[in-house]
C-alpha cells in the first residue's frame, strides 16, 4: 500500500460517504510487500465500510505507521461502538476476514470498542514486508 493509494481511498471514501476522513503516515512508507500492503488496505477499506454502515461514524482517523520492525495500521471511528462478542456472533465475516487476511502475513489485528468508537488496529512485521518493491505513485 502506497500513502498515494491509501490518502486517495480515504479521502475518495469520505467524499463518497461525508464521512470526516483523515490519513496520516508516520514513518517511511515505500518499501512495502505487494500481498501484505494490499492486505491492509483491505482491512482499512473494510473497518471504514464498517464504520460508516454500522456505527454511523461522523468522523474515521486513518493511520498508517511504519517502524523499522513492524507496519501498523489504525483505524478509529466515532461511531456507536459494538460488542466485539455479539459483532462476531452476526454472521458478517468483515472482522474475521480483516483477522485472517492478517495473519497469514504473519501479523495480527485487534478491535477495540468502547460505549462511543470503534478502533481496529491491524499489526503486519516489517520482515513480511520488507522486500525493497517500490512502487510509490
Ligand atoms: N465500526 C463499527 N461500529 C459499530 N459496529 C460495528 C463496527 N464494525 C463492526 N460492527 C458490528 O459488527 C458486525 C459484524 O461486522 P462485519 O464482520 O464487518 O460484518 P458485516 O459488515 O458484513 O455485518 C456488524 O454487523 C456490526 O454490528
Ligand atoms: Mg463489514
Amino acid at each position: 500500500m502506497t500513502a498515494y493509494q491509501s490518502l486517495s481511498a480515504a479521502t475518495g471514501f469520505g467524499k463518497r460517504t461525508g464521512v470526516r476522513t483523515s490519513f496520516r503516515v508516520e514513518g517511511e512508507c515505500n518499501y512495502l510487500k505487494c500481498e501484505p500492503a494490499l492486505a491492509l488496505l483491505r482491512v482499512a477499506q473494510e473497518a471504514m465500510t464498517n464504520a460508516f454502515r454500522h456505527g454511523a461514524a461522523k468522523s474515521i482517523k486513518v493511520n498508517l505507521s511504519l517502524t523499522d520492525t513492524h507496519v501498523r495500521l489504525k483505524v478509529a471511528d466515532d461511531g456507536c461502538g459494538m460488542s466485539l462478542k455479539a459483532a462476531l456472533a452476526t454472521g458478517g465475516v468483515g472482522l474475521k476476514v480483516m483477522r485472517s487476511r492478517m495473519l497469514v502475513h504473519g501479523g495480527t489485528l485487534s478491535a477495540r470498542s468502547k460505549q462511543r468508537g470503534t478502533t481496529i488496529v491491524a499489526v503486519v512485521p516489517r520482515a513480511a514486508t520488507g522486500d525493497a518493491l517500490s512502487y510509490l505513485t
